[in-house]
């Protein structure tokens, strides 16, 4: 996918930079969203259906990501596309170490590193889909480290039974439960969140 210079001046982006990472930003979150798919289905297969509803709910998650994304950069350059490889599927243990390592990177360096790329040049879309993403993917951090010791737990166990999670359907925040009126990343109200399971 290539950034359109010629549209991006005309509109008055001087700088391409953050094309460039919104380009990057939108593969990333196109790649995990197919992976975490995959995950899911891997997880099932094993009988893990609890692990198979959290890595639905994430991929549901990096999707609104990816969507956000790719509207701004249809605004900024042109429509987004992009091709991804076939995700490695181990077994479900495996995958949720790989899961919340990809997560780890964009909350650890991704996002902040295009935030701090984009504040200077005021572009207020570009600085709320990263800030949304961000603020959605430590909500993904945190329940894969909270749920992965319970892989290893009893056969009737919080792994082995599907459950529901709630998805903010603006910026992708993930909870296990209701939380609050609002969401806690972008405000969204509460009653408009996906019921992943
Ligand atoms: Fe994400
Ligand atoms: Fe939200």
């Amino acid at each position: 996918m290539a950034a359109d210079p010629v549209l991006a001046r005309a509109i008055g982006v001087e700088d391409l930079t953050v094309i460039r990472h919104l380009e990057t930003a939108f593969e990333e979150e196109t790649k995990n969203t197919a992976t975490c798919r995959a995950y899911a289905a891997q997880a099932d297969e094993e009988g893990f259906h609890g692990i198979a509803s959290l890595f639905r709910a994430v991929a549901r998650a990096e999707q609104i990501h990816a969507a956000n994304h790719s509207r701004v950069l249809r605004q900024m350059s042109g429509p987004a596309a992009v091709q991804i490889p076939l995700p490695h599927v181990g077994g479900s243990l495996e995958n949720l170490r790989a899961a919340l390592a990809d997560q780890r990177f964009e909350v650890d360096y991704l996002y902040p590193t295009f935030l701090t790329a984009a504040v200077p040049l005021v572009d207020s879309t570009a600085i709320r889909t990263f800030h949304w993403a961000l603020e959605a993917d430590k909500s993904h951090v945190r329940l894969f480290w909270q749920l992965m010791p319970r892989v290893g737990a009893d056969k009737a166990g919080w792994a082995y039974t599907p459950h529901h999670f709630f998805v903010c359907a603006l910026c992708g925040y993930v909870a296990q439960d209701p939380e609050s009126d609002n969401c806690p990343s972008c405000n969204f109200l509460w009653e408009k969140f996906e019921t992943i399971q």
